[in-house]
């Protein structure tokens, strides 16, 4: 199928593989690059929204010369058909959904089908694949004894991390990306499947509380707030109001395209290891303060705000200097140079579960809006076009849910497993796909002789 636009021809990706290297993108300009008075051209690739990148796959064969992009700001990794977002428009979209609609309207499991198979599922489709997931919600029992023997305050996420990586030992067969599709998908389910388990079973570990079992008969967002928060010894009613919520911040974290967490993800897996250990890398990533971790981050700091006497301009101040090592959490992003379209759904959704829980008094979701106000009216953060970004409202959503502080992050991790393997899945399925491996410019000294420690001196 093609479309066309303003004169550009469109090939979108239906299957089997075009004679163009990115079967989702269309190559019709090119780039020219003069080095040492020689011209050299390299292709074009436009992406169906119109994004635009110079294919440099032979530069260095063509030119001796590398490219050099810290953090790599400019640089793509792949072409993808998941997730697309404007950082200056501040659009997000799953597979060309809206993030806003899908958030509103759609269920977690509906857009973890979406974002592996590229369209919302029908009736007897998503009945199938929510009977797969639900098939492998159960761990492994023996996997208990590895929950006894963690500390009792050990950090959920480091647990997590361990216990996704251990899940690969469970699984010998599916070492091998390449096998059969329903060994793959199979992974894919047991990973999508075990995580709420897995998360459940480490926030219990921190409480020393009983673990509690799956419950097949709820659905997915219902049976993993059951296995967090229900005990043996009473009846738990799952309250629709936070399951809803839940389910909005599982969809709002579930993909992002390359991020930090996600490029782990697709590096570790470009070596052929296996999807555990892809995933458990993924969650290591996340973990970090200035990536998924900012949800925590941004609780504390509120706290530390409120408990210093709520003077947010001494903050700020604080954020904008260069000496002071403070930064805002949940502001800024690499991205997003406008409003994170998902931070504007969550601070509606704050307002939203606040109330309809009946907390008329949270004093830090007034800190964080005064916070926001402040910041956005100073010329350091608008200048930088920093703007808060997904994880500035959701700790306080989360926080109102009664999850604790320590689990922020593991949620983060629960819904963006989705994300991880429906990248992982895209990456193996590209014939083009190859093992990353970025080049470096050496800075060190020129080649130099041994001298025996006795002549050092
Ligand atoms: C997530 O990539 C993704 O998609 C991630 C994510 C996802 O869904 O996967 O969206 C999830 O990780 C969101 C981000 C959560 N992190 C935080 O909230 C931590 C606080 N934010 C910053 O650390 C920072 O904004 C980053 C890490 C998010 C982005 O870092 P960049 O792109 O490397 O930007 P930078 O550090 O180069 O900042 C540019 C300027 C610098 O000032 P100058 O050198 O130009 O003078 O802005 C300043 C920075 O000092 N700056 C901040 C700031 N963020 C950037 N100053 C104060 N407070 C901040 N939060």
């Amino acid at each position: 199928m093609r479309t066309s636009g303003e004169g550009c021809t469109f090939h979108t990706y239906i299957s089997g593989h075009f004679n163009n290297p990115y079967p989702r993108a269309a190559m019709s300009e090119k780039a020219q690059i003069i080095l040492n008075g020689k011209t050299y051209e390299f292709p074009v690739v436009t992406g169906s929204e119109g994004e635009k990148a110079i294919d440099i796959g032979k530069l260095r064969d063509e030119t001796g010369y590398i490219t050099l992009d810290f953090g790599y700001k400019n640089t793509g990794a792949t072409t993808s058909a998941i997730t697309f977002l404007d950082g200056e428009e501040g659009i997000l979209h799953y597979r060309g959904y809206p993030i806003e609609q899908l958030a509103e309207k759609a269920s977690f499991i509906e857009v973890a089908y979406l974002l592996l198979f590229g369209e919302l599922p029908n009736k007897k489709q998503l009945e199938e694949f929510e009977g797969n997931i639900r098939y492998h919600s159960l761990v492994h029992e023996d996997m208990k004894r590895f929950f006894e023997h963690f500390p009792s305050n050990a950090h959920p996420m480091g647990i997590l991390s361990a216990m996704v990586n251990s899940l690969s030992t469970f699984y010998p067969k599916s070492q091998d990306p390449h096998r059969p599709q329903a060994l793959v998908l199979r992974t894919i389910y047991r990973l999508i499947a075990k995580m709420p388990t897995l998360a459940a079973i480490s926030y219990k570990n921190n409480l020393g509380h009983p673990y509690m079992y799956p419950v097949n008969k709820l659905g997915y967002v219902e049976n993993f707030l059951h296995m967090m928060f229900a005990l043996p010894t009473e009846e738990y009613e799952v309250d629709p109001v936070v399951a809803d919520a839940l389910n909005k911040l599982l969809i709002l974290h579930a993909d992002h395209e390359q991020n930090c967490s996600t490029s782990t993800v697709r590096i570790v897996g470009s070596s052929q290891a296996n999807l555990y250990s892809a995933v458990s890398a993924g969650i290591a990533a996340l973990w970090g303060p200035l990536h998924g971790g900012a949800n925590q981050e941004v609780i504390e700091m509120l706290e530390t705000i409120r408990n210093d006497g709520g003077d947010i301009q001494k903050w700020v101040d604080k954020a904008k200097d260069k000496n002071d090592p403070f930064r805002l959490f949940g502001f800024g992003h690499r991205v997003y140079k406008n409003f994170d379209p998902r931070a504007k759904i969550m601070q509606k959704t704050c307002h939203e579960v606040l109330g309809e829980l009946g907390i008329t008094d949270e004093p830090l979701l007034d800190l964080a809006m005064a916070l926001e106000r402040i910041a956005l009216e100073d010329d350091y953060f608008v200048s930088r076009k920093l703007y808060p970004n997904v994880d500035f409202y959701s700790g306080i959503i989360l926080k109102a849910m009664g999850i604790p502080t320590s689990m922020f992050t593991v949620i983060f991790a629960v819904a963006r497993t989705v994300g991880w393997v429906s990248q992982w899945k895209e990456m193996v399925e590209d014939p083009s796909q190859r093992i990353g491996r970025p080049r470096q410019i050496y800075t060190g000294p020129s080649q130099r002789d041994y001298v025996d420690v006795a002549r050092r001196g």
